[in-house]
């Protein structure tokens, strides 16, 4: 089995159904209406109500405890798969509204983060992400509290939600000072938005990776840029077929990125909402052994993670 790495996950979209239902009776809950389907999946039919389907996941979790058994049970399914090294992207809003002390939330992940390299040898890091259409305040507000609060396992500051929200400048701040504190820097860009929103995210985003950035592919000048700066894609190729940017995997851009020079890597997103894993990703990708390896060890080589952490799994990995 291939050695594989992941850079763009995000916690509460790594639920399956499955363990919503547990978390749900756990805590007392009823499922949310709608949520789920007669096939027992999610519910969502674009961009938006996907977004909507992933906040009703989200109140099932209830507890510190919630959120790492989330993070282990992630790390156990991506390890069986192959993983050696998963970044998470954590938005600590949804903890924040249930009253749970960011600290806590964070030891709650650095427990999942330590158990699984106990029981399945995987490393782990968390990225904290916040909510694009919860506007700037609430980024630097977050961004304010991860570099109050440094914690061993927070490596990186990110942004998802909707990208046709705000601008890559509203968000400056917060990225300014993530960066100036020495963590690596992402963003949602070039996803649902096309190549402008990546153009504006790497001219005013201090950022190594865009999380998606396909859409550049509308653009060749961007895509040079993108080859020229060794900027990071982390492509979500499952993802953005179910989210309707391309009729089929054969229509993705992924092999006319790599062919243009650009760095890639290969990602699972919100597996359980886009009936995909890691693993699929890697299998469904249409690419070669030595082109899957080369994809890996560019994870490792673009993680967040400590360069000597970052040397121990490239030394472990096949060349
Ligand atoms: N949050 C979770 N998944 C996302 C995606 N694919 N795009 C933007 N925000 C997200
Ligand atoms: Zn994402």
């Amino acid at each position: 089995m291939i050695a594989k790495a992941e850079l763009h996950c995000h916690l509460e979209g790594s639920i399956p159904p499955a363990l919503a239902r547990e978390l749900a009776l756990r805590n007392g809950l009823e499922l949310p209406p709608g949520l789920m389907g007669e096939d027992g999946f999610y519910v969502w039919k674009d961009f938006l109500s996907f977004l909507a389907a992933y906040d009703l996941v989200c109140t099932t979790l209830r507890s510190a405890r919630d959120f790492g058994d989330v993070l282990y049970s992630y790390l156990a399914g991506a390890a069986r798969e192959g993983a050696v090294y998963v970044e998470m992207f954590c938005s600590p809003e949804r903890p924040a509204a249930l009253g749970i002390a960011y600290g806590a939330w964070l030891e709650a992940l650095a427990e999942a983060i330590d158990r699984a390299r106990r029981d399945f040898g995987i490393e782990g890091r968390i990225i904290i992400i916040c909510i694009r259409h919860l506007g700037p305040e609430r980024a630097l507000a977050m961004a304010r509290a991860m570099v109050a609060e440094p914690h061993r396992y927070v490596v990186g500051f990110g942004m998802g939600g909707d990208e046709a929200r705000f601008t890559p400048l509203d968000f400056a701040p917060a990225y300014r000072l993530a960066h100036e504190a020495g963590f690596g820097c992402t963003v949602h860009a070039g996803e649902v938005m096309g190549p402008e929103s990546v153009w504006a995210a790497i001219r005013d985003l201090p950022v190594t990776r865009i999380g998606h950035g396909v859409r550049s592919a509308e653009d060749p000048a961007l895509v040079t840029e993108l080859a020229r700066r060794g900027i990071v894609l982390e492509v979500c190729p499952g993802s953005n077929v179910a989210l309707g940017l391309y009729p089929d995997r054969a229509s993705h851009p992924l092999h006319r990125l790599i062919d243009a020079g650009v760095r890639v890597t290969l990602n699972s997103d919100d597996p359980p909402f886009f009936h995909t894993t890691l693993g699929t990703e890697y299998e469904l990708a249409g690419l070669d052994e030595a082109a899957l390896k080369r994809i890996a060890r560019t994870a490792i080589e673009a993680s967040f993670a400590d360069a000597a952490t970052r040397r121990r799994l490239l030394g472990e990995m096949e060349p």
